[in-house]
């Protein structure tokens, strides 16, 4: 310790331990997203120690330095790195993971599945074994069938293993919808459910603002003025639904890869983890019996509006509103999951 204070005595001063439990995050996987994610939640006072965790040593040295040059700007957290899973990352509340493959432009992300699944073997075991009490939130693309094999291959119980899911899509989905009504994306309450990918589904009958359904009322409006510019008539309503779907494939386009969008999604359902929020994600979830149409003996994780506190997920909306539309399109989504989870035979 250093000498530049004279340190007090026990009777000047009792500095017992802290009262509140020290708050540990662990990200393993210093790329775009791992270091999108370690900002946010810098930014947010959220953690007393961040862990970079990165397969290259100087990478993930240099980004930690990066970041503790800007301490004089931030409350104090210690950032410590390296290359070493078990000792680093020991007594976690909460591991964040985003190594792996990622999507060239065009590629999907379910076929990052192979090559993703070797690394999982070689990370979630060792992480879990360091952190037995963690919370694992799994970002790696595929998002749900790696949440699957990271619950399968950490012994947790589901509760404690989420993915980061839909709640980045239905970020995307609000922006859009909140641009059309001209209102504040955080006034529009609407969500994607199922797949973060290519079957994900849009719950257009449950889109509210201010309280008022959404749906309802613009097709109304649609329907006594012809002239009503802004119409949300069901080419409207497609048309977004595949801007939300193609938003990733024309970021990775133009930028090579996607992070800002997904490291403030990630952090927002670590703050409501970690300072037990009960607030409501769309993240993925063991969906087995929750979803109709999937069965209670079909594991497979797609995202559902869940809520989040400090246990990990401590509910599930089982009883969405859908249309029939809806509901197809959820099991769609869903076998398509399940066809991936059941092939890996874990
Ligand atoms: C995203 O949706 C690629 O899954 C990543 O931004």
């Amino acid at each position: 310790p250093s000498t530049f204070f004279r340190q007090l005595t026990l009777s000047e001063c009792d500095e017992r331990p802290p009262r509140r439990r020290l708050i540990k995050i662990s990200v393993i996987g210093a790329g775009n997203v791992g270091m999108a994610i370690a900002q946010t939640i810098l930014t947010q006072d959220l953690a007393d120690e961040i862990v970079l965790v990165d397969a290259v040593a100087d990478k993930v040295r240099g980004e930690m330095l990066d970041l503790q040059h800007a301490a004089a700007f931030l409350p104090r957290v210690n950032i410590v790195s390296g290359t070493d899973i078990a000792s680093l990352t020991r007594s976690s509340d909460l591991v964040i993971v985003t190594a792996g493959a990622r999507q060239i432009p065009g590629e999907t992300r379910l076929n990052l599945l192979q090559r993703n699944v070797s690394l999982f073997r070689r990370i979630v075991p060792a992480a879990a074994e360091a952190s037995p009490e963690s919370l694992l939130l799994i970002v790696s693309n595929p998002v749900d069938v790696l949440t699957y094999v990271a619950w399968k291959l950490s012994g947790f119980p589901a509760s404690r293993v989420i993915g980061s899911g839909t709640n980045l899509d239905s970020s995307r989905f609000r922006f859009l919808l909140a641009e059309h009504l001209e209102v504040s994306a955080q006034d529009v309450q609407a969500y994607m459910v199922g797949e973060h990918g290519d079957s994900s589904v849009a719950l257009w009958s449950s889109i509210s603002v201010a309280g008022m359904p959404v749906l309802a009322h613009l097709q109304r409006n649609h329907r006594s003025s012809a002239a009503a510019a802004k119409a949300f008539d069901a080419a409207a309503l497609e048309g977004i639904r595949r801007a939300v779907v193609g938003s990733a494939y024309e970021v990775i386009k133009l930028k090579g890869y996607t992070s800002w969008a997904i490291g403030y999604s990630v952090a927002s359902i670590a703050w409501s983890l970690l300072r037990d929020q009960r607030r409501i994600h769309p993240v993925s979830v063991l969906a087995k019996g929750l979803v109709r149409g999937v069965p209670a003996d079909r594991e497979l994780f797609l995202s559902l509006p869940a809520r989040l506190g400090r246990a990990g997920v401590i509910g599930v909306a089982a009883e969405l509103e859908l249309t029939e539309e809806e509901e197809k399109r959820l099991r769609v989504s869903a076998d398509t999951l399940w066809g991936y989870c059941h092939a890996l035979g874990l």
